[in-house]
């Protein structure tokens, strides 16, 4: 059942990674750049229909003389799974998922499934790059997703007696490349007032390359996503935050995906880091919606650079009532959009305000 999606999400990863988003998040406004747009797409998809069936009928094992191994590792890697059961009742191979993952060996060269009974698992979960090829899938449906949960914060101390700072605040954190997840619900419950210094609180850190996360949920308030670095896939996920709860310098498509904020005060659902002009990173998101709840009135932007060179593009997506027209804004990038459904059309809502005023210092 996983290895179909795994399959196509790295094919995918790979063709993003020898493209660039820049052309499209810039003067889309135009026709020629539109249909320059739309050709890109086909050709894309093209390509990426060749590779597929070009890879499923050679590729002899090892990959060599092949004229297509995307990535042998992986392929090697794919052909040789193994299976772990995480169960809290002790029916599995282990009650932790903590457990699980330290039963891999480094360097791991398979895929390793983790199969993860439903439950709240109350653990502070790190996958280090030395174990790559990681899949978690939670083994049930709809609202009672195996939840990983945590609540740290930025200011929280660590065992070091110094700030966790944002970075470590993450209830899960994957350094490993290849990861991928299914079905799985990421927590982080720390109590939060939008803009308290040092309120950060991750749910999921993905640092790793050539990532997957589909039908998962993300659960947050300040940061609640941080979407590192590398190349990133979300498929059918929830994401839930109030400030700034997409953020980073991944390179990530999100494509079905519901964006919902909390936020109390005025917020933004993203903020990308693309620092410079060679960076590959940008914030993809397609066929998604936007939504939220204005419980202290406040609207949310799609997007404020944390980058001076920051890419952010929603395509075919919702953008609810909460969503401020994207006018305007001190600090704010103003996210390419295509062809999206736009509810709050009201003047009001597009003064100029300085995003400064509700977000604290960015550790
Ligand atoms: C995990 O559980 C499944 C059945 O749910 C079983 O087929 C498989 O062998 C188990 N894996 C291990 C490593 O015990
Ligand atoms: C975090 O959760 C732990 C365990 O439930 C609890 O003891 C602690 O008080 C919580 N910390 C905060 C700041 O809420
Ligand atoms: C995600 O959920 C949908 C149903 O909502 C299901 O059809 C699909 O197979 C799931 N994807 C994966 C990778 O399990
Ligand atoms: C661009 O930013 C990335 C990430 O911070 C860094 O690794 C890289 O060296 C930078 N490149 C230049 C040309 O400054």
């Amino acid at each position: 059942m996983a290895s179909k999606p795994h399959f196509q999400a790295i094919l995918f990863l790979l063709s993003l990674s020898c493209l660039s988003l820049e052309s499209y998040s810039l003067n889309l406004e135009r026709e020629a750049d539109y249909h320059k747009w739309i050709s890109w797409h086909v050709n894309n998809f093209r390509k990426k229909t060749s590779l597929e069936a070009e890879s499923t009928t050679q590729a002899p094992p090892g990959g060599i003389g092949s004229k297509l191994v995307l990535d042998t590792k992986l392929r090697n890697a794919e052909m040789n799974k193994v299976t772990i059961n995480v169960s809290q009742d002790g029916a599995g191979n282990f009650k932790t998922i903590r457990e699980a993952i330290d039963s891999i060996p480094l360097h791991n060269t398979r895929r390793v499934i983790v199969f993860i009974k439903p439950g709240v698992y109350r653990e502070k979960i790190a996958v280090p790059r030395t174990l790559p090829y990681v899949t978690f899938i939670g083994e049930s449906s709809g609202s009672d997703q195996p939840t990983i949960t945590g609540n740290d914060t930025a200011s929280v101390t660590g065992i070091d007696g110094r700030p966790l700072k944002t970075f470590q605040s993450a209830t899960v954190a994957i350094d490993a490349n290849y990861f991928v997840a299914v079905n799985m619900k990421f927590e982080n419950t720390a109590a939060h007032e939008d803009g308290f210094a040092g309120g950060q609180a991750v749910a999921l850190r993905i640092s790793g390359t050539k990532a997957a996360f589909y039908n998962c949920s993300f659960y947050g308030a300040q940061d609640t996503l941080y979407d590192h670095k590398g190349l990133h896939y979300f498929n059918n996920c929830f994401i839930q935050g109030s400030v700034d709860f997409i953020f980073g310098y991944g390179q990530s498509l999100y494509e079905n995906c519901k964006l919902n904020s909390i936020g109390k005060k005025v917020t933004s659902v993203t903020a990308q880091k693309r620092t410079n002009a060679t960076l590959e990173s940008g914030f993809s998101f397609k066929d998604s919606k936007v939504t939220g709840t204005r419980s202290g009135g406040g609207g949310v932007y799609l997007g404020r650079a944390w980058g001076d060179y920051s890419r952010v593009v929603f395509s075919y997506s919702y953008f609810g009532t909460i969503v401020l027209p994207k006018v305007g804004v001190t600090g704010a990038i103003l996210p390419a959009i295509r062809e999206c459904i736009m509810e709050n059309t009201n003047a009001v809502d597009r003064e100029l305000i300085s995003l400064e005023e509700y977000h604290g210092p960015v550790y």
